[in-house]
């Protein structure tokens, strides 16, 4: 069921309701307290853009397993720009980006029962039809800046939840191999030279990204050869400077 509505706070918080169920989404115009990823804020240019909120029920998977649900949220999407000849990558860990913009944004967060995941409110935001931003974001791009038509909005967040749905599916069978191998070949910047930060001590370098390991760290190659795995938050992209 998808369901539309003017306006909300954020679809994340109202997805956690009961009345939403496995697959159900929510979908709204305008958000009041959009959410990001690292506290940040989600803006959207109203009537442009999909701001919505899926829900899934993957009891099947363990919490130490959830970087494996990340990965077929990324795909689907990547899977549903393909469809539209968009040709799109994953940043760790899981912006959607084309070219070196930033196209979809993803939050998404658990509702735990003990060691298992009970509910997933996977949020995303498409920029679809927005042709200007606010020049404060640091690198936003839309479906349209990148193809140069506008997009059916209902049409679009249609085809992504059938992808999402395939994507699930994967991971219902315990294909997490083959989640892992996809998502790999779809890495923003895999195996060229980036440069990065680490928040920690403020230390940034050039590194190679060499992989992304199951339990979800990211693995960098140092200048010296070393490889290192690093956790969200434990290393960031410095986006523009090589
Ligand atoms: C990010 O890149 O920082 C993640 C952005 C996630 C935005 C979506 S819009 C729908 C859902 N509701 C929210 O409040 N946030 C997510």
């Amino acid at each position: 069921m998808i369901r539309r509505i003017a306006e909300t706070t954020s679809t994340n918080d109202d997805a956690r309701g009961a009345s939403y169920r496995h697959g159900d989404i929510l979908w709204a115009e305008r958000q009041t307290a959009g959410r990001g990823q690292r506290g940040h804020g989600w803006t959207s240019g109203e009537g442009m853009n999909l701001t919505f909120s899926l829900v899934w029920e993957p009891r099947f998977l363990a919490v130490r397993e959830q970087f494996t649900l990340l990965q077929a949220v990324a795909l689907g999407l990547a899977d549903a720009f393909d469809a539209q000849g968009i040709d799109c990558r994953i940043k760790w860990t899981n912006d959607i980006y084309v070219g070196d913009r930033k196209l979809v944004g993803i939050l998404i967060e658990h509702i735990l029962a003990g060691e298992r995941l009970a509910r997933s409110i996977v949020g995303i935001g498409i920029n679809v039809n927005q042709m200007d931003f606010d020049p404060s974001l640091p690198n936003p791009t839309s479906m349209a800046r990148e193809t140069g038509r506008e997009y059916d909005r209902a049409e679009v967040l249609e085809r992504v939840a059938q992808c999402l749905d395939g994507r699930y599916r994967q991971l219902e069978r315990g294909e997490a191999d083959r989640l892992r191998a996809d998502y790999r070949r779809r890495i923003y910047r895999l195996d060229a030279p980036q440069r990065f930060r680490v928040p920690a001590t403020g230390e940034a370098f050039t590194g190679i990204i060499r992989d992304v390991a199951p339990s979800g760290e990211l693995v960098v190659e140092h200048p010296d050869g070393r490889r290192c795995g690093y956790l969200f938050r434990q290393i960031e992209f410095i986006v523009g400077k090589r």
